[in-house]
């Protein structure tokens, strides 16, 4: 855990002042520079020491069996792994005769600085040698969100107080040594040596390596080029191996002189294209980038990001803290999702290889709204790779005995990769968490082709999926049996509320889709009848309730359960999951993360305020919030509910998951999902944003110690600014055609540059709540305890 103050709290960059080597994986984690397609992790240019050296290219991975003592139908074979592939980071330095290499010698300073707005990651150090000679190193690195396939740095050293002879060695290295496993079943699966070399190349300044994955037959090429200054005479020379490609530079600097070294990378990668192909590709890549060269990458990348901020930014005034944390949340989720163009967003981002690098539904619940109203493109392509892994999801329902698709639980190439059916295939919910997102996509851009195109097909094969699942009882009503929801401390349980509701609204999604899709309905096959019958299923959807006790039920008969003992869990055995036995975790009330409460804001016009009040406060004592999924999720309903200072305390759990590695487990790469939450506590929690079919509600409240805040929307070609004090909320259309939203209930008609300021309604007081016992949120600076 980082449990010194790291990261100094600045608005725009991320600044860490020394070097701590005991949080050196979690740095790597949250220094990682990514567009979605290419991803560094934030490991210092030579390479060493490192807590986990990684490179990851987005739909890269290796396939390795999935062992299981008892057998069973249906149970996915092969499991799929990110793998780190070939290393275009590594800049090493020889000064003198000592390699440079923090372990040794004197570290007079050192400084990274994550610049938000650049999209940059600068190290300034200076370093004495064990032999006395003093150099000063400026590297600073980016993947570039213009050009996808490349990544650059620019390596400056400089002899301080005499004379230094330098010598630069800018490598592409694959199959690197990679740290032992640490016992930890979410970290990933390490696979020794996973490239076997297929051409080496090296002339003058160009390097270039391709490789093959042994199982899934990927190919992969990089190729680097540099461009070197430094005084006469500098010395370049290159040359290559299988797994090692080189370029060295060697200078003799006077006090005060430098040498410098611009490094382009390029990656590219193909399960189809020849050898040929994909090392023309790489070199394609590198001519564009030096078309533009070093200054121009930077210019493009500001520039993006620019563009990006204008959209997207959330100002809060009076906690820097979420601030800071906030931004940081909406780089990480751009950098995962910006360039992923129709390849799946892992709950990891491309920052490490925990989760083995798999997508799940954090994708279209925790990443996707974020990105809805800030950058819709990159939504409707996630969906597009969805839709590119529907036959997959196809044979997966028909292997289970099930109509349409049934999508993986897990999953980077399209096919299941969970070996832990209850809390994988179970999980059936994924797929309208799909559905959700793409009525939530279409309802905020109004992208008719998208719908017609992509939209039909999902919601089609989806609905098909609940229909065959569940069934009509004597009664008529509809029953989604032998499932499991969100909470992964309850399993293939009986009409998971949150299941049913998500399914509902995605079987009514479905039929009023192919009602605007006529023609998109009949090459898909749909009757009458059949939509029919998705809306007859929708509408005697079961939603098990406690009439005793006047709440929702998790899943049929959750609330007759035992208790969990939270009186007898000790501080250190959370997780639970990594204490206790599933059977045992699965047969008492107890809750992992937001299930029921989460239904409260995705399918919110399905309870009313009282319901929700009733709920929150039944459930919330028994949430232990072992997933980080969870805590974004409690913000938005804590506020909702009028639960103000705890919903604070929840967003700073989601924004300062990583940044304070609450989890301790940040060095296996980001939390995603959490860093979105951060958004969706800030935007769906304070500012109360809703959005259901064509109403836009908010219901704007903030905690006292906010001064303002401030978010902007992209909704359906226009721009639409909110900003909130204690009192008032203004609403600003930024652009575009007339608009309707609700503030508190009522509605609002705006007009492009008429802002509109309007009273916030006092806050009803309610009974604090509590938490299971060592598990209240703690650790906001300045709370009274
Ligand atoms: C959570 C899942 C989540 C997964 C990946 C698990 O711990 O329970 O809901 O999808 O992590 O983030």
């Amino acid at each position: 855990m980082i449990t010194h103050t790291s990261y100094a709290v600045e608005p725009w960059v991320l600044r860490e002042r020394g070097l701590h080597l005991d949080v050196l994986p979690q740095s790597e984690s949250v220094f990682a520079l990514s567009n979605g397609h290419v991803g560094w992790r934030g490991n210092l240019d030579e390479g060493e020491p490192h807590g986990l050296p990684g490179s990851y290219l987005n739909g890269v991975h290796e396939l390795h069996p999935l062992p299981y003592a008892e057998a069973g139908y249906g149970y996915p074979e092969s499991g799929q792994t990110v793998i780190n592939v070939t290393n275009g980071k590594v800049v090493r330095l020889l000064v003198d005769d000592e390699p440079f290499d923090l372990r040794y010698g004197r570290l007079r300073s050192h400084e990274r600085v994550l610049d938000l707005r650049a999209g940059t990651l600068t190290r300034t150090c200076e370093w004495t040698s064990p032999a006395g000679t003093t150099v000063r190193v400026r590297s600073t690195r980016l993947v570039s969100f213009t050009q996808r396939a490349i990544a650059a740095v620019a390596y400056e050293v400089e002899a301080v107080d005499g004379p230094a002879r330098i010598v630069v060695q800018s490598e592409l290295v694959a199959n690197e040594q990679l740290p032992g496993h640490n016992g930890d079943p979410r970290a990933a699966m390490v696979l020794e040596s996973p490239l076997e070399s297929e051409e080496h190349f090296a002339s003058s300044d160009r390097l270039r390596l391709v490789h093959r994955t042994r199982r899934s037959g990927l190919r992969v090429g990089a190729a680097a080029d540099h461009v070197v200054s430094g005084p006469e005479p500098t010395t370049t020379q290159s040359e290559a191996t299988d797994d090692l490609a080189r370029l060295t530079v060697a200078s003799a600097l006077k006090e005060g002189e430098r040498l410098r070294v611009e490094k382009f990378v390029s990656y590219g990668w193909s399960g189809t294209r020849s050898l040929p192909a994909i090392s023309d590709q790489v070199d394609a890549a590198l001519a564009a980038a030096a078309s533009v060269g070093w200054v121009g990458l930077v210019a493009e990348q500001r520039a993006y990001l620019d563009d990006f901020w204008a959209r997207s930014d959330v100002e809060v005034e009076g906690d820097e803290q979420i601030q800071q944390a906030v931004r940081f949340a909406l780089f990480h989720v751009l950098q995962a999702g910006a360039r992923a163009e129709q390849r799946a967003i892992p709950a990891k981002g491309l920052t490490g290889s925990g989760y083995d690098g798999h997508a799940f539904w954090d994708t279209e619940m925790f990443v996707l709204p974020l990105l809805t109203y800030t950058s819709p493109g990159a939504v409707a392509e996630a969906l597009r790779w969805r839709q590119n892994t529907l036959p997959a999801a196809r044979e997966r329902a028909a292997q289970l005995g099930l109509r349409g698709a049934a999508f993986p639980w897990r999953t980077i190439e399209g096919s299941e990769g969970s070996a832990y059916w209850p809390a994988g295939t179970a999980a059936f919910h994924v797929n309208a968490d799909i559905a959700d997102a793409v009525v939530r996509y279409t309802a905020a851009t109004g992208d008719e082709h998208f719908e017609r195109d992509t939209g039909v097909e999902l919601l089609v094969e989806t609905a098909r999926l609940w229909r065959s699942l569940g069934h009509h009882d004597q009664r008529g009503t509809f029953h989604i049996d032998g499932v499991t929801g969100p909470d992964e401390y309850s399993a293939v349980a009986d009409d998971n509320t949150y299941t049913n509701l998500m399914a509902r609204a995605n079987l009514q999604a479905a039929a009023d889709a192919v009602g605007r899709h006529p023609r998109r309905a009949e090459e898909l096959g749909v009757g009458e009848e059949e939509s029919a019958a998705w809306r007859d299923a929708a509408e005697a959807m079961h939603v098990p309730y406690n009439d005793d006790l006047d709440v929702h039920e998790q899943h049929a008969g959750f609330t007759r359960y035992q208790r969990w003992d939270f009186a007898a869990t000790r501080p250190d055995q959370y997780p639970l999951l990594l204490h206790f036995p599933y059977f045992d975790l699965y047969r008492k009330q107890v809750i992992k993360q937001a299930d029921l409460v989460l239904a409260m804001y995705t399918c919110s016009p399905c309870f009313d305020p009282e319901q929700k009040a009733r709920n929150f406060a039944y459930y919330e004592p028994l949430t232990v919030r072992d997933s980080s999924l969870s805590a974004c999720c409690q913000a938005v309903i804590a506020a909702e509910t009028g639960h103000l200072s705890l919903a604070y305390d929840y967003l700073h759990e989601a924004a300062l998951m990583d940044l304070q590695d609450l989890e301790h487990n940040t060095r296996d790469g980001l939390h995603i999902a959490s860093l979105a939450g951060t958004w969706m506590a800030l935007v769906a929690g304070f500012g109360g944003l809703r959005h259901h079919g064509t109403r836009v509600d908010f219901a704007p409240r903030v905690p006292e110690k906010f001064g303002r805040l401030a978010f902007t929307l992209e909704l359906r070609d226009r721009r639409l600014r909110v900003e909130i004090d204690r009192t008032t909320a203004t609403y600003t259309l930024l652009g575009g055609e007339p608009l309707t939203v609700h503030h508190h209930g009522a509605p609002l008609n705006l007009d492009v540059d008429k802002p509109q300021t309007l009273d916030i309604p006092p806050l009803r007081p309610r009974a604090a709540l509590d938490q299971p016992l060592h598990r209240r949120p703690n650790n906001r600076p300045g709370k009274k305890a």
